[in-house]
This record gives structure tokens, C-alpha cells and sequence, in this order.
């Protein structure tokens, strides 16, 4: 029997391009990102794509793909596919949750104490020659212990970022977009206003777009940090360069960007905001088992079995 015809849209893990090529017939892409018309010729023939975040699947793609049964996303967030669109044509659509918890809220970790130690700004002054020697007041940071953490979406991960908090003597608070009753749950507005440091793990949805506005900013504390490991347009960029050059909160830490791989150019020139390149699941552990997962659900569905971790 022939086996059934993948595209992999770029390069993964050795282990878990084997388990693919084992089971399915695969047209790789080795190079740069397809383009949206690539995407649609090289989808033609297929019943199965195992791609990445910075792929999008819209409706007109899928169109393109009248064979298609499973998109399997190499990632957890799953906003560069348009779900009911797939529903709609019987496509199931997969992520991989669970495998990238502990490396991604280690990132958000690193970004906390780098931003509230003013780690990457003493690298930067050093490096450009600027340390004349030890003083008192010398660069001075602000502690964690005794402090509040808000967090904004309290799923896996903003569960394990509040895990990490306990031995640091952080409160911890936290706000879901769609409260839960008896969650323990407090309105967004209210953790704002309180939270000495904000960590935002939401999913990206109609709802959260620029849901830290300049609005929501003014509501922070003076001495307030965000921090972002989520998706880039929960912030709006353009207020957030604002509140940081006006003092309407401390500092930032951002790992995601409205329009990846560009950084408004504000961000770029202000020392109180740490940016590092998406790199919240970025281990060799994690994106292993992020392939891994992502071709274990496109090999499910395409021998007839229910995919492991289905979004639709
Ligand atoms: C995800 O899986 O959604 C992450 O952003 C990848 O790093």
C-alpha cells in the first residue's frame, strides 16, 4: 500500500524526521519559508503537513489542499491556522501542549530576573565600555521577594511561571481572559493596577489583540515590569515603547513581536526593555519532543486513529 503523501514545511529533529519518513511518503522543504502560493502548489497532492508557527494556514490555502486531513502544527499556539475554516473541510488540526511547559516558563523566568536585575543592560554597558567601577548606587534593581506576580492566562504554562515564584517569595495573582468562577481568578484591570511584575500567558484570540494597551499600561504601577512570552500582538508595540519612554512602568521583557521578525524600532533604542527572538520553547529537549509530538499526530490521523492533542 502507498503510503500517504506529508509536506514538512521546514527542517526538524533527525529523530522525528525518521518516524515520518517511516510512515509517510515526505516532500521536505530544507530551504527558507514557504510563501503562501508555494504553500498552496506544494499542499496540492497531500493528506498531511507538519508545519510551523510561521506558516498560515488560511481558508484560501486550504482550498488549495482538496486531500488535506491533518495540519500538524509544531507548536502550542495555534493562531497561524484558521481552525473553523479546517473544521469546516474535515481537517483536524493538532499543537503540542504540554512538552514546551517547563522550557517556556524557564524563558519567562530568565526574562524576569533579567529585566528586574538589569542583566542585558550591565552586558550592554560593559561591552561598549562603559563600566567606570563598582559604587553604592551603581545600576541598582529591584528585588523579587515580598513582591506580586500577576499572571494573564493561567493555563499549563502560567501555572508552572507561578510555581517558580514560590521560592523566590513572590505572591503570585492571576487573571484568565474568560474568568472561571471559583477559579481564584481576578478581573485583568484589577491584577494590573496591583501586580508588580506582569506575565502575560494567554492565547492570542480576537479577544486579547492589544489587550496591554496604552489604556492598560497606565493602569500599571510606576515600578511595574511586563514581561511577554506569549504572542507578540497581545501588546501593542507602539504603547508599550511609550509607557517605557514616559515612565509609566519600569521596564519590559518581550520574547514575541507583533510582526515577527521585526521589532518596532522604538523598543530597539530604549535600555529599560530586554527583547530576545522567540525563543520560549527554544531547548534542544523541547523542540525534539515538539516534532516529535507534532509527527505522531499527523501519523495518527493519517492511519485512521484520533490525533493525541486535537485543538478542533
Ligand atoms: C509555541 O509553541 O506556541 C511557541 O511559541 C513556540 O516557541
Amino acid at each position: 500500500m502507498s503510503k500517504p503523501k506529508v509536506l514538512l514545511t521546514r527542517r526538524i529533529p533527525s529523530s522525528a524526521l525518521a518516524t515520518l519518513e517511516a510512515a509517510c511518503d515526505v516532500d521536505r522543504n530544507d530551504g527558507s519559508q514557504l510563501s503562501p502560493e508555494q504553500l498552496k502548489t506544494r499542499l496540492g497532492d497531500k493528506a498531511g503537513v507538519v508545519c510551523l508557527l510561521t506558516d498560515m494556514f488560511t481558508a484560501d490555502v486550504m482550498d488549495a489542499a482538496p486531500r488535506l486531513k491533518v495540519i500538524a502544527n509544531v507548536a502550542v499556539g495555534y493562531n497561524n491556522i484558521d481552525v473553523p475554516a479546517a473544521t469546516a473541510r474535515g481537517i483536524v488540526v493538532t499543537n503540542t501542549p504540554e512538552v514546551l511547559t517547563e522550557a517556556t516558563a524557564d524563558l519567562a523566568w530568565a526574562l524576569i530576573m533579567d529585566i528586574t536585575r538589569r542583566v542585558s543592560e550591565g552586558d550592554r554597558l560593559i561591552r561598549r565600555g562603559g563600566w567606570k567601577g563598582w559604587a553604592l548606587d551603581f545600576m541598582l534593581g529591584n528585588e523579587l521577594s515580598g513582591k506580586t506576580l500577576g499572571i494573564i492566562g493561567y493555563g499549563r504554562i502560567g501555572q508552572a511561571v507561578a510555581a517558580r515564584a514560590v521560592p523566590f517569595g513572590l505572591r503570585v495573582i492571576h487573571s484568565d481572559v474568560q474568568a472561571v468562577p471559583g477559579s481564584g481568578a481576578i478581573p485583568v484591570d484589577r491584577l494590573l493596577a496591583t501586580s508588580d511584575i506582569v506575565s502575560i500567558h494567554c492565547p492570542l484570540t480576537p479577544e486579547t489583540r492589544h489587550m496591554i494597551n496604552q489604556a492598560a499600561l497606565a493602569r500599571m504601577k510606576r515600578s511595574a515590569y511586563l514581561i511577554n512570552t506569549s504572542r507578540g500582538p497581545v501588546v501593542d508595540e507602539a504603547a508599550l515603547a511609550w509607557a517605557l519612554k514616559n515612565g509609566i512602568i519600569s521596564g519590559a521583557a518581550l520574547d514575541v513581536y507583533e510582526e515577527e521578525p521585526n521589532v518596532h524600532p522604538d523598543l530597539l533604542t530604549l535600555e529599560n526593555v530586554v527583547l530576545t527572538p522567540h525563543l520560549g520553547s527554544a531547548t534542544t529537549e523541547t523542540r525534539t519532543a515538539m516534532a516529535d509530538l507534532a509527527v505522531r499526530n499527523a501519523i495518527a490521523v493519517l492511519t485512521g486513529q484520533s490525533a493525541l492533542t486535537p485543538v478542533s
